[in-house]
This record gives C-alpha cells, structure tokens and sequence, in this order.
C-alpha cells in the first residue's frame, strides 16, 4: 500500500517539524489540500504556502485541488515540481482538455470524485488518466467519518480500469484509518491518504507504517 500523509491536520503555526517527519517517514507522498472557499465551504492554503512547504519537502507532492476552475493554476502547480495534480471531476467543464494540458507540464493527472459522483462517468477518460481520487467523506475538512459506500466504488473502479486499457491507480482520501483503510486495500485501492490518523498521532510514523504493511 502506498500512503499520502494530508497536511492538513499539521501544526500551521509551525509546518517545519511535521514535514521533517514525513520526510524520515516510510510515506509515499504529501498530500496537499487546496481550498477556495468555493468548491468547497472552507479554505485552506495558497501556493505561498505551498512553494514554502515544497522546498523543505523530500517526498513528491500529490497535490489536490479542491477549487473552482482548477486549470487556471496548471503552471504553479507545475512550478512547486508536483508529482501529482489531481482536480475534481465536478469542477472541469473540459476535463479532457484539463487532463491533456496537466500531462503537457509533466504532472501525473488524477481526478477527484465527490462521494455522490458516480465512477461510471469516467468511462470516457479513464486510459487518459494516472489516477483516480475517490472522496471517502465531503471534502473541506479533516477528521470526519469514512463513508462506507466508498468501499463498493472502490470495487467498480477497479473493475472499470481493468475492464479498459487503464493504468489508474486508486486513491482514496477521508476518514482513513487501519480499520477502514484495511477494507479499502481488499477493494482494491492503491494509496491510502491520511490526516488525523497520522498528524493526532503520539507516535506519527508508526501509523504511516501501519497503514502501508496493510
Ligand atoms: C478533505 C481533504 C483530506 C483531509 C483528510 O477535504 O481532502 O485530504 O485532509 O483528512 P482525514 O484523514 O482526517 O479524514
Ligand atoms: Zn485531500
């Protein structure tokens, strides 16, 4: 199981010794949680932030854009050496045009489905993608409860990329813990991210262990 630490459940008031961690941790990536106020009820941090984070960070970024006409930031997303890009399904009119241009700048393109959007309208775009992010709880806020219902999407994800000439892998994000995080790697999910779990920890990297020997 690979593993995508949120640090959106990390100290803000002092970013530098939960990066460290990350860094001397077994994780995979960061994520990063980008929010606007719009897309979803809550913002978060901006690219000053990010471009901060990214020069002390060793691990490459998963950056989820939970924003409003995310393609309008392909380049700074591009310029923080992101791994990832992954934008919202319910935020791109022209997803086709969005993933094209992401691959473009030299980012993997993932993208993210709301718990209510269904998998079935990937079908169309799902060899063009590297990854597919399923939302476990409504984003804009850590710490809620995992969704249950992810489980069964999990499973018709899986089946559509193998059905299909795709490479996707599957990541999930919310409400992940070594409970339900044990039930998604038996559906099929690939990447595990976790905030609270990890960052409310006493012992962080335990937990990031724990999450990828699942
Ligand atoms: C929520 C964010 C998540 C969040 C997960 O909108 O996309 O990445 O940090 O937090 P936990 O793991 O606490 O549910
Ligand atoms: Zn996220």
């Amino acid at each position: 199981m690979e593993v995508s630490p949120s640090l959106l459940a990390a100290n803000f008031a002092n970013l530098t010794p939960d990066i460290e961690m990350i860094n001397s941790s077994e994780s995979d990536y960061l994520h990063l949680d980008v929010m606007d106020g719009v897309f979803v009820p809550n913002i978060s941090f901006g690219f000053p932030v990010l471009g901060s984070v990214s020069k002390i960070c060793r691990k490459p970024l998963d950056v989820h854009l939970m924003i409003v006409e995310p393609d309008k930031w392909i380049s700074q997303v591009r310029d923080l050496g992101a791994e990832i890009m992954n934008v919202h399904y319910e935020a791109c009119t022209h997803l086709h045009s969005v993933v094209s241009r992401i691959h473009q700048a030299g980012m993997k393109a993932g993208v993210t489905l709301n718990p209510a959007t269904p998998v079935s309208l990937l079908s169309d775009i799902i060899e063009d993608v590297d990854l597919v992010l399923l939302m476990s709880v409504n984003p804009g806020f850590g710490g809620q409860k995992f969704i249950p219902n992810t489980l069964k999407k999990t499973k018709e994800l899986l089946n559509l990329i193998k059905s299909s000439n795709s490479k996707a892998k599957i990541e999930i994000d919310g409400g992940v813990n070594e409970t339900t995080g044990a039930a998604l790697k038996e559906a099929g999910a690939d990447i595990l991210v976790a905030g609270s779990y990890v960052f409310g920890a006493q012992n962080p990297h335990e937990r990031i262990s724990l999450l990828k020997n699942l």
